[in-house]
Formats: structure tokens, sequence, C-alpha cells
């Protein structure tokens, strides 16, 4: 899509520049985060209304530390240099910076000493978050300071005439509780946005250009019922109609009524061309006695291309396959210092497919946030428990089985997961809680019912609190909940007669056991 409303991010490699974005985009203006060496004659063809340095961790004197194209400050387009970028702003237009290895970290109380329109409506005295070793020195010609802080005496300057700022400290992260308002003042007030970048609009736009992409020929989703590809499912049908085809794998690995929830809602409801493939048996025949997780995941992998690709084979001639990549899956190819792992996210790809079935791509939310597109999800009118999912891994109940996997096993780890979700779901808010689910360990252990020794299952409770699943901590959940999933699992749960709590954060342990 392109747009004419928009701030360009260039992204120095901090690990913050996503809440940028986030920032921008929360005062519904559309941004990008695009490369750090993006061209000053590139710029000027996409014509954002401003653009953003964003912070980073090398330092700007050093002869290999990236650097923008010394021309875009002369585009005319208002620059917003925060932290790196701002140093990299000094450095390039004539100031000197000073490289140092004693970091200033932490909160810093700011005083604001001349006019500035990325402070208006703000008191004078600000707290601060700064994350920096480098300092700049010596202003460069036209600049002025407009605020200090007591290690810094540049904490904010500016050039009025050219419309160039600078930030020493992150307003992007909420320890500087007025950062929002200083974005946004950027955004609307210094660049002249207009605070349209609505998800109604992009729906109607996304489905337009859908239509122009793909004519009279036919798209293919692997629906998995998560949140991503029921959004890409609903949109795309929105937009082609008969022309989408829906595949859906019940692997036999999926909890209590997922299949029938997903034909019933995809199939029925919006009457999407849905093909459920009812291929329990040849994953868990092929699971059976397999106890290693890798090598579950890996079985599980390839079982799941052999059946997709024979189902489309059976679909007819198909030009494009539709995938739910979000854009932070996008953004972490361009930072110069590499973004985050990209492993944990290749398993939403359907890669590996046969040679004779190469489509070309359909991303349709490519350029939104997670929570942007539960809006477009409920845009679409998409029910609350779909819009609202917790993740579930693609090899599903497969790893919360320890050690090999029986049918009979998978019933109880069933049950025991649906008593979980269902009294977490009726908790307040529960939308805190980042995923909750229920574990099978491999061992019994002993217990009394009426007059007689059991021997029997315990089951491992999980539910976390996570920002993006790479970090986790353990939820605190009240004690009344635990109580009230412990008894029901144990009274309704033939097979378990043990439940514990799992109380382990992410790093060292991870969110899933296997
Ligand atoms: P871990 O267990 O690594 O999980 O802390 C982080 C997040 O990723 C999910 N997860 C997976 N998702 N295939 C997936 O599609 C997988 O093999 C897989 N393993 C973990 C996990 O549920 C959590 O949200």
């Amino acid at each position: 899509m392109t747009h004419d409303n928009w701030i360009a991010i260039l992204d120095y490699g901090s690990q913050v520049t996503q809440l940028i974005a986030r920032r921008i985009r929360e005062q519904k203006v559309y941004c990008e985060i695009i490369r750090f060496d993006t061209s000053a004659e590139e710029l000027k063809q996409r014509a954002p209304k401003g653009i953003i340095l964003s912070g980073g961790p090398c330092s700007v004197p050093d002869d290999d530390s990236p650097k923008c194209d010394p021309a875009i400050f002369d585009i005319g387009i208002p620059i917003l240099g925060i932290c790196y970028g701002m140093q990299l702003t000094a450095h390039l237009l004539g100031g000197s910076v000073f490289s140092s290895n004693k970091r200033e970290y932490g909160k810093a109380a700011m005083q604001i000493s001349f006019p500035c329109k990325l402070f208006d409506g703000l008191e004078d005295d600000l707290q601060v978050w700064m994350s920096h070793g480098d300092k700049v020195e010596t202003l460069p010609d036209g600049f002025t300071a407009v605020a200090k802080s007591d290690n810094c005496q540049y904490a904010a300057i500016q050039n009025i005439e050219k419309n160039i700022y600078g930030l020493q400290f992150h307003p992007e992260v909420v320890h500087t509780p007025e950062g929002a308002t200083m974005l946004k003042n950027f955004a609307l007030e210094i660049c002249g946005c207009a605070a349209s970048w609505e998800m109604a609009a992009f729906v109607e736009s996304t489905v337009q250009s859908i239509r122009e992409k793909v004519g009279s020929d036919h798209v293919l989703l692997g629906l998995s019922g998560g949140v991503d590809s029921s959004v890409v499912a609903a949109l795309l049908f929105k937009a082609i109609g008969s022309q989408l085809h829906c595949v859906f794998v019940d692997n036999g690995l999926l909890r209590h009524n997922e299949v029938e929830d997903v034909e019933n809602l995809f199939g029925d409801t919006f009457g999407i061309d849905l093909h459920v493939a009812h291929a329990a048996d040849a994953f868990l025949d092929k699971l059976e006695g397999v106890t290693d997780p890798e090598e579950k995941r890996k079985i599980i992998g390839n079982t799941f291309i052999d059946i997709f690709a024979e189902e489309a084979r059976n679909i007819g001639p198909i030009k494009y396959l539709a995938q739910g990549t979000l854009y932070p899956d996008v953004i972490e190819s361009i930072s110069p210092i590499g973004g985050p792992s990209a492993t944990i996210k290749s398993h939403h790809n359907v890669g590996g497919l046969p040679e004779d079935l190469q489509f070309d791509l359909i991303e349709p939310l490519r350029e939104l946030f997670k929570d942007e597109v539960r809006e477009v999800g409920r845009e679409l009118e998409l029910p609350d428990y779909v819009v609202d999912r917790q993740p579930f891994p693609g090899p599903g109940l497969a790893v919360r089985i320890i050690g090999d996997i029986t049918r009979d096993q998978l019933e109880v780890l069933r049950q025991a997961d649906l008593r979980v979700r269902e009294e977490i779901m009726a908790m307040d808010n529960n939308l805190d809680v980042w995923q909750y689910f229920a574990v099978l360990l491999p061992i019994q252990s002993v217990g009394v019912m009426g007059d007689s020794r059991t021997y029997e299952n315990v089951i491992a409770v999980r539910a976390v609190e996570s920002r993006d699943g790479m970090t986790a901590d353990w939820y605190k959940l009240p004690y009344d909940v635990m109580d009230s999933i412990s008894n029901r699992i144990i009274n309704e749960v033939k097979g378990v007669n043990r439940v514990v709590y799992d109380i382990s954060s992410k790093p060292p342990a991870t969110i899933e056991w296997e």
C-alpha cells in the first residue's frame, strides 16, 4: 500500500525502535521502520511527513558506525533524532560527539529552558529516561539547547529554521511519562500529519488492493484458527469471496472442540470454502513412541506439509498463497545489527512446500502490529474468542505431553486444559495473562480416593505474563482461581489425582515444557 500521511523511522538498532513505531501509530499516524541508510532520493520519492532517527548501540564517532545519508537533512522534511539519532545529527551537521565508556542509565530530571514545539503543553520540569554513553559536546551551527539534565547539558536541542530536533533521552519508553506527548507533538504539530490511520480505512483499502492484485485468480490459505490466519481469512473473504480456499489440518493435537469451532465459524457462518483435512491418524501413527521434542516437531512439520500439499492439489489451480506475516516479523531484517532471532517466528510460515506447488505470496497484515490485527478482526466481526485468542504452538498438545503421546493421554490433557482455560477466562483480568494451559507429566503419583489408594497422572498448570513471548514471568494467579482449577481437574478429569503449578520464568525456563 502507498501512504501519503506517514512518518519514516530509520533504525539504528535500538532494542526499543519498535516502541517509537507503536507510539506514533497510537496517534493514528502510519509509520514504517526502514533501513538506516535509506537514501535521501528514496525518501524524497516516498515523501514521509517526518523522519525519526532511532537510538542504537553503536558509537557515532566510530568509522564503521551506521550513518544516514547526510543529504536527508536538506530535503526540508522535519527530523527528530533520538539518542544515537541525535548524536548522529550533531556529528553529520558539524557538531561534535564525545565518546565515553561511562553510561548514564535510568531516570533523570530534565528542565526545559527554551520554548520548543516538542514540549508544547508540558511543564518545564520533566522526568525522562536516559540510556547513553556518548554525548553531544558541541552543537552544529543553527542549533540551540532547549533542555538540560544534571548530567547532560544537551538533553534536547533544536534548529527551528530547519525543523530539526534532537532528544538525548528516550521519549518512546514508559519511563519518560510525557514521552508520548512529545512524539505526538512531533507527528501532528511539527510534521502536520493527520490522525487518520484507522483500522476501518485499512480494511477498505486492503480489500481494494487485494481485489486488484488477485483479479480472477485463486488464493490458498492455511487456516490454523489462531488470530493471524483467522483475520487473513476474514479479510480475504471480504475481498474475493469464493476465490479464497482455506485448508485446516486437524492433526489430532488440537484443544477441545477446536476443529468444530473452526468449521462452524469459517465454514458455516462465513461460508468460506473450507477444506478440513481429518488427519489425526497420520500424525499420531507417526508420533508413536517418539519422546524427543525436536523429533516430534520435525515429524509434525513434515506431515503437515504433506497433507497441506495434498489438499492444495485437490483444490485446483491456485496462484497465490496467503500468510499471516505481521510487521514485527518484517522489521527484524532491517536493523544494522540484526534484529532479535527470527527462529521463533519462522514456524508461522508454510515453508518447504513441494516444487509443483509454488505460489506467489499475499501477506495482507505485513504492516500491522498484533493489537492492530486484533482491531482489524473486530472490524471484520470475528468473535472475541478468536480475536483475543492466546498463542498456541504449531505442534499443539504434542509439546505439552512430556514423553510419548497416546490417544488416551491426549484426551486426559484436553479435558484438563479445558478446565484451566474455563477457570482463567472467567477471571476479571484474564486478558493480562499471555498464555495458560495444562501439561501432562510422564509420572504417576499416589493418592487416596474413598478407601482406596490411587496411582494416577500429574497435571502441571502453566500461566505466564509476557509482552512478546521472548521473555515471560509466571503469572500470580489468585489462590481461589488455582483452587477451582485444581478441584475441577481432580474431580472431573478421570486419571488425574494431582495438580501442580509451574512457577518458573523465561529465561531460564521456556513457556512450553518441550
Ligand atoms: P517458548 O516455549 O519457546 O515459546 O518459550 C515462546 C512462544 O512460542 C510458542 N511456541 C511455538 N509456536 N511452534 C509454534 O508455532 C512451535 O514449535 C512453538 N514452540 C513454542 C509458545 O507457545 C510461546 O507462545
